[in-house]
């Protein structure tokens, strides 16, 4: 075995290549293969260490303050949200090592929440007793676009995959949703920035560990999304134009979870970035992920 494990975490996630040349030839990686690549990126959300970050949070400046309470409610009810909304994907399964990489999915997402849980209680210190109490705390900085998105799209997108796991276009609904949208257009566009800015800036060190591991493992779910997506579009155009309309209806809505409270919604600036710049960090990785799926955003011949 020749690559570094953080190589081959990248690999089958064809967002993370250079160019859409490359996307288009990548050997996307199975569901076997995932479950054990799964198997060797194993970490302990409880073993990460928060010493530092509690005396860093209380130097933090006011506007970084603000930002990241706003900007990691999004992920902390993200991931509750991705974690507790699964089930039906994983009633889909359709052979052994796909049920396999999709239970590790739903054990990673809960893992996730129960790092930002931790990094509340400990470093931001919310108050509140119990998870329901901190979940509806931290609930209060959402905007409407992120409530349309995680408690509207998807919710009702697992609950169709419940109502009946072998229908194959509620699956591609649902991958859709929240492979592509949620957590390849969304997540590790989030990620991108905000570990960018905590290490250039030297912040938060015990988080940022944390955080670069929550983005490991969604990269193994991105690149399970694009094989699953790849596997049905291409022998369906029925699929194909499912996909692409679930696209064209939920990329406006997450792109609205991206904006700040009270910001123009084409123009907003957020630490060191630009709206410029995190939207076409977003565009890049999900044309190189549909590249390698073979179905563009937009059907060639239409005026996009
Ligand atoms: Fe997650
Ligand atoms: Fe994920």
């Amino acid at each position: 075995m020749t690559e570094t494990l953080a190589e081959m975490a990248m690999q089958g996630d064809p967002g993370t290549l250079a160019t859409e040349e490359q996307a288009s030839k990548i050997k996307l990686l199975e569901p076997q293969q995932l479950y054990e690549l799964w198997e060797r990126q194993h970490w302990l959300s409880h073993e990460i260490d928060f010493a530092a970050d509690r005396t860093h949070w209380e130097n933090l400046s006011d506007e970084e303050r603000d930002w990241f309470v706003w900007g990691l409610a999004s992920f902390f009810i993200g991931e509750e949200r991705v974690t507790t909304q699964f089930s039906g994907l994983v009633m889909a399964y359709e052979d052994e090592s796909e049920e396999a990489f999709l239970t590790t999915q739903q054990v990673d997402e809960a893992r996730h929440t129960q790092f930002f849980d931790r990094f509340y209680r400990e470093v931001i210190q919310i108050e509140g007793d119990n998870w329901e109490q901190r979940l509806a705390r931290v609930r209060e900085e959402l905007n409407d676009a992120f409530v349309k998105l995680f408690d509207e799209e998807l919710v009702e997108a697992n609950q169709r995959l419940v109502a009946n796991p072998r229908d194959p276009a509620a699956k591609v609904d649902f991958v859709t949703t929240y492979h592509m949208v949620i957590e390849g257009t969304l997540a590790l566009t989030g990620q991108f920035f905000i570990v960018d800015y905590l290490e250039r800036h030297n912040l938060l060190p015990g988080f940022c560990d944390g955080f670069k591991k929550v983005a490991r493992d969604e990269h193994r779910h991105v690149a399970y999304g694009t094989w699953f997506l790849k596997e049905k579009c291409g022998s369906s155009d029925a699929m194909v134009a499912r996909m692409r309309s679930c696209l064209q209806e939920l990329l406006p809505v997450a792109s609205g979870v991206l904006v700040p409270k009270g910001a123009d919604p084409n123009d907003w600036t957020l630490l060191d970035y630009t709206s410029d710049q995190v939207n076409e960090f977003a565009f890049k990785a999900l044309t190189r992920r549909l590249k390698a799926i073979g179905v563009p955003l937009v059907a060639e011949g239409v005026p996009a």
